[in-house]
């Protein structure tokens, strides 16, 4: 009988890991742990220069962004991707922006990889609404009034609208990521549903990041207070009374001009 002489390389692994909102020292040690022993890592185009730093030498990087309405990498591609990687025996780092599990699609690529067979692991990541929170002076609840907090998102796969008006109160802190662009349209239903115009309302730019920047306003006017400028960085929007300490710590600055670009 001849010897085996085909060699089988054992699957690799795939880890979604979360970056945080942008500063390298808010990666938990896990995920640094995880960029520095990896083979290949495919990241989010939030994933920062500070963060790209640390990629070791020998890895294989490749840039799989996803920016709002701007022109991004297809999911499916990307699945493919950290397949044939992983069935080629490498260690895999999906790096997102944040937390994996936040608006991060974790749940599709995990499905998606473990229908596959390759072994999937998740690492958190600090998410914007609690760095926003952290950088800007405010707590996303507070025992005096702020009982609940809702993560929800201006943009849903089938283009359907959230529910606005189940959480059109000031004693909900309503996080909202990528809802830069229709802010108008949310805010305006939460109004009509019965939200106050003077509840504060602040959006928090390039958290964490250099030349990061708060506006402070109120829900009936934060879209105008966006509107008056292009801007070019992420955005995450907080409503609600929690949001109150952000605006008296008087921290509000205007935004940065950025000619030509459009809110991604
Ligand atoms: C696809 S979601 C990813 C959220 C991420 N997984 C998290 O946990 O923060 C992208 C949105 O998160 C918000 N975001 C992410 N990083 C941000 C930052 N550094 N500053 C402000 N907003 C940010 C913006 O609303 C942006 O449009």
């Amino acid at each position: 009988m001849q010897p085996d002489r085909t060699i089988s390389r054992p699957m690799g692994r795939v880890r979604l890991v979360g970056a945080g909102p942008g500063s390298a020292d808010l990666l938990t040690l896990r995920a640094l742990k995880a960029i520095e022993t990896a083979d290949v890592i495919l990241f989010d185009a939030l994933v920062g220069d500070d963060i790209r730093a640390l990629f070791p030498a020998r890895a294989r990087c490749v840039e799989v962004g996803k920016r709002g309405h701007c022109p991004s990498t297809p999911q499916d591609f990307i699945n493919r991707v950290m397949l044939k990687f992983a069935r080629a025996g490498a260690e895999v780092v999906r790096l997102k922006g944040g937390d994996p599990s936040i608006f991060g699609r974790a749940a599709e690529e995990r499905a998606y990889l473990e229908s596959h067979g390759v072994a999937v692991e998740v690492v958190p990541g600090i998410t914007t609404a609690s760095a926003a929170a952290a950088e800007f002076g405010f707590s996303l609840t507070t025992r005096a009034g702020a009982r609940r907090v809702v993560l929800a998102t201006g943009r849903t796969l089938d283009g359907a609208s959230s529910d606005w008006a189940t959480m059109a109160n000031p004693s909900t802190t309503l996080c909202l990521y990528m809802g830069c662009a229709d802010i108008a349209s949310i805010s305006q239903q939460l109004i009509q549903a019965g939200m106050p115009p003077s509840t504060p309302a602040i959006a928090a730019l390039d958290v964490s990041r250099p030349g990061s920047r708060l506006v402070a306003s109120t829900i009936g006017k934060i879209a105008i207070d966006l509107a008056r400028e292009q801007i070019a960085a992420p955005v995450f929007i907080c409503i609600g009374k929690a949001c109150s300490d952000a605006t008296i710590a008087g921290r509000e600055v205007s935004l940065r001009r950025v000619e030509g670009l459009q809110a991604c």
